[in-house]
C-alpha cells in the first residue's frame, strides 16, 4: 500500500463544514458494506474536501488484514460531574471547503449512497468563525504542528499496519458561552492558559494548574502527547459549541489528554473549560490512507 494519506486531512483554512456520523443496519454483510463504501468513497465534488473514517468494528469488518494495531471504540473518560461520554457510531464524514451548497449536496449524496447499509445518526454543520477561534472567542489551533510537523503527528508510519492512515477522536461539546461570557477577560484567560487578543501561552508563575493549556499539554515517560486538531465551530443562538476533530499516529494520546481533563490522570484536577462546555458525544475512529481506501472491496 502507499504512503498517501487522505488530503482533506492537512487543508487548512476552509471556511464551511459538515460533520456525519452513520450507523450500520443491523444484518449487512461484509461483502455488501464493502461493496457499497467502494461506491460512496468514489464520489467527488468539486470544491471538497472529503475525510472518511470508521469504529474499530465497522475497519476490520470491510479490511481485516489492514486494520491498525490500536484501533478500539471509544469509552467514556471521567466521574462525577465531568464526564466524556461515548456514542460510538460506524462511518465518519467530514466535508469541508469554501460553498456550503456543494457541501450540502456531497452530504446528501453520501447519504444516499449509503443508504442500504448505514443511517445517518448525527450530523452537524459547521463554520469557520472569525480569524480561526473557538466561539469562546480564543484562537483554536495556535499550538498544532506546522508543515511536515503535521503528517508526523497525525499519521500512522510507514512500515506499521495501518501506515499512512490516523487514529481520529471527534467529540461534540456544548459551549454554555453566557457563563464563560460572564467571567472576566483574565478569568477567561486563566481558563484557557493563553491570552484572549494574541493567544500568547501565559507565563508560568501565572498559568494555573487547572487551565486548558496545564491539562492538555501531557507528557508521558517524557513524551509530548501531540496532536494534529482540526476541530469546528457549529450552531446557533439556542446550541453552539465545538465539534472537536484531531488526528494522531498514537490513539492513546488523547486517552492521555482526556484523562487529565477530566480528573482521572492521578492528581484529581479536572480541565476548568469542562465547567464551562460538556462533550455529548464521543468516537474514535480510523481514517486508513488515500490508497486503502480507494481499495475498499479488494482489502
Ligand atoms: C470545548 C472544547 C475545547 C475547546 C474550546 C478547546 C480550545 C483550545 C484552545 C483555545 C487552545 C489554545 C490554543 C491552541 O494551542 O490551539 C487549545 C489547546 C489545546 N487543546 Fe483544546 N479545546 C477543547 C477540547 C480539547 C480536547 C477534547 C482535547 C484533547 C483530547 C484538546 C487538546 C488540546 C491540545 C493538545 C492543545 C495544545 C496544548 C499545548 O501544547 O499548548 N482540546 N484548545
Amino acid at each position: 500500500m502507499m504512503f498517501e494519506p487522505q488530503a482533506g486531512i492537512f487543508v487548512e483554512g476552509t471556511t464551511a463544514h459538515f460533520l456525519l456520523e452513520f450507523k450500520l443496519i443491523e444484518g449487512v454483510s461484509s461483502e455488501q458494506l464493502a461493496a457499497t463504501l467502494a461506491t460512496a468513497v468514489a464520489l467527488a465534488d468539486e470544491g471538497v474536501n472529503r475525510v472518511w473514517a470508521f469504529s474499530a468494528e465497522c475497519w476490520r469488518s470491510i479490511a481485516p488484514a489492514e486494520c491498525p494495531a490500536d484501533i478500539k471504540p471509544f469509552t467514556a473518560v471521567g466521574e462525577g460531574e465531568h464526564i466524556a461520554p461515548a456514542t460510538q457510531q460506524d462511518i465518519f464524514l467530514w466535508l469541508h471547503g469554501d460553498n456550503p451548497s456543494a457541501n450540502f449536496d456531497a452530504a446528501m449524496a453520501a447519504s444516499a449512497a449509503l443508504a442500504s447499509v448505514a443511517t445517518l445518526a448525527f450530523e452537524k454543520s459547521g463554520f469557520l468563525y472569525k480569524d480561526s477561534r473557538d466561539l469562546t472567542g480564543f484562537i483554536d489551533g495556535t499550538e498544532n504542528p506546522k508543515g511536515r510537523g503535521q503528517q508526523l503527528v497525525a499519521l500512522i508510519p510507514e512500515g506499521e499496519p495501518g501506515a499512512g492512515g490516523s487514529y481520529v477522536l471527534g467529540q461534540q461539546w456544548v459551549h454554555n458561552l453566557s457563563s464563560f461570557k460572564a467571567l472576566s477577560q483574565p478569568e477567561q484567560e486563566a481558563v484557557i492558559g493563553r491570552t484572549k487578543p494574541d493567544s500568547i501561552e501565559l507565563d508560568d508563575e501565572v498559568m494555573p494548574n487547572n487551565s486548558h493549556v496545564s491539562r492538555s499539554d501531557v507528557k508521558i515517560e517524557g513524551v509530548a502527547q501531540k496532536l494534529y486538531r482540526r476541530s469546528v465551530p457549529y450552531g446557533g443562538v439556542l446550541e453552539h459549541g465545538l465539534y472537536f476533530l484531531a488526528f494522531s499516529a498514537d490513539i492513546r494520546r488523547y486517552d492521555h489528554i482526556l484523562q487529565s481533563m477530566f480528573g482521572v490522570s492521578g492528581d484529581g484536577i479536572h480541565d476548568h473549560l469542562t465547567d464551562f462546555s460538556t462533550p455529548v458525544t464521543g468516537n474514535y475512529w480510523f481514517a486508513p490512507s488515500a490508497a486503502e481506501l480507494s481499495a475498499i472491496g479488494t482489502l
